[in-house]
């Protein structure tokens, strides 16, 4: 186990910068899980950790060591790819064993350490089957089980469930948590998935064009999102955003006079954001007035899409609802809920 630091880390192909001056720390054993729209920059963050793709900038250190400047094999981590190819000839046991091989290990001493991870990944039964004969989540334990044969200190993992099916990937979420929780092992895990980031992280790191726009415990980002591009990125469905005024205190938005919460600083005049979390908005007799365009009830919940002054803003009730499109419906957010950002620099407002 180490901790990992990045010191004004940078990374250019040819003229073009890609990561731009990134600082992150990443303690002992920590979960951290990166997210960003694609090509933002978080494979490349994890290659230059991994040592596959050279550092232009600044400095990564894992525990006491500036790996810079070292191959992948001397920087002790094992990378979990979305694309793992399995060896197909050769036993799951092999497999997992392939990397102690060609370090020159005993073949005893390999097959203690594949049998201990097999027991920890489920994978007893299956040590002597081929790839071919396992299902989708098998082969990727598999992976998994390469990863963690060799100790390392670092786990670093690029997607590695987007090409389970959904049920899959919920599985191998709680497995892959779990083991955490058993190894503790510091993981630096890249992720397109929202529930995957917020249920697996100790520490979300969320990423926009190269840079880092806030990094924090996944309710806090939740709870308390840097500016509008957090809040826009992270929860599903996205938080609702209204553009206004602040005139005698409120904001004026939508046609209607919206509550500032307690303790926010606003300016007279001043031209914000108004957001509001889905489950925060509720039907009533006074708010934003529109019509409603679709609902969408997912079982467990109901997602209510409402069209107010040509903007389709999403409304969540736990409880059944007898709305239907067409409908006129007022919404009004819940007291103290909403979070406001100013408009010209996206900031929120505290
Ligand atoms: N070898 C390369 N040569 C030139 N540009 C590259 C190279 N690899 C990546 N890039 C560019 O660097 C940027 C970051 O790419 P990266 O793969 O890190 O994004 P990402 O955040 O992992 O995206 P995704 O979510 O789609 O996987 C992208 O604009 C990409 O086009
Ligand atoms: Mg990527």
């Amino acid at each position: 186990m180490a901790e990992v630091t990045i010191r004004d880390l940078s990374k250019a192909y040819g003229g073009v910068q890609v990561i731009k001056g990134l600082n992150l720390d990443i303690t002992d054993g920590e979960f951290v899980v990166l997210v960003g729209p694609s090509g933002c920059g978080k494979s490349t963050l994890l290659r230059m950790i991994a040592g596959l793709e050279a550092v232009t900038g600044g400095d990564i250190n894992i525990g006491a060591r500036r790996v810079n400047n070292l191959p992948p094999s001397e920087r002790d981590i094992a990378m979990v790819f979305q694309n793992y190819a399995l060896y197909p000839h050769k036993t799951v046991a092999a497999n997992m064993g392939f990397a102690l091989k060609m370090r020159g290990m005993e073949a005893g001493a390999i097959r203690a350490k594949v049998e201990r991870a097999a027991e920890v990944l489920g994978l007893t039964p299956y040590l002597d089957r081929f790839p071919r004969a396992l299902s989708g989540g098998q082969r990727q334990r598999v992976a998994m089980g390469r990863a963690i044969v060799r100790d390392p200190q670092v786990f670093l993992f690029d997607e590695p469930l987007s090409n389970l099916d959904a049920k899959l990937r919920v599985q191998m979420r709680t497995e892959i948590r779990e083991l955490h929780l058993r190894l503790k092992t510091t993981t630096v895990y890249v992720t397109h998935d929202q529930i995957e980031a917020m249920t697996m992280a100790d520490k979300i790191v969320v990423m926009q064009g190269g840079r880092i726009e806030q990094v924090g415990a996944p309710l806090e980002l939740y709870d308390r999102p840097a500016n509008t591009f957090v809040a826009s990125f992270i929860g599903s469905p996205a938080m609702n955003m209204i553009e206004g005024r602040i005139e005698g205190g409120a904001v004026l938005a939508g046609g209607a006079r919206l509550a500032v919460p307690a303790g926010v600083q606003v300016a007279e005049g001043q031209e914000v954001i108004f957001g509001i979390r889905p489950e925060f908005f509720r039907p009533a007799a006074d708010g934003l007035a529109g019509t409603v365009a679709v609902v969408e009830p997912t079982g467990s919940e109901t997602h209510v899409v409402v069209r107010i002054q040509g903007r389709d803003m999403v409304a969540v009730f736990r409880e059944r609802v007898t709305i239907r499109p067409g409908d006129a419906i007022t919404l009004a957010p819940e007291a103290g809920a909403a979070h406001i950002f100013d408009k010209a620099s996206g900031a929120r407002l505290g």
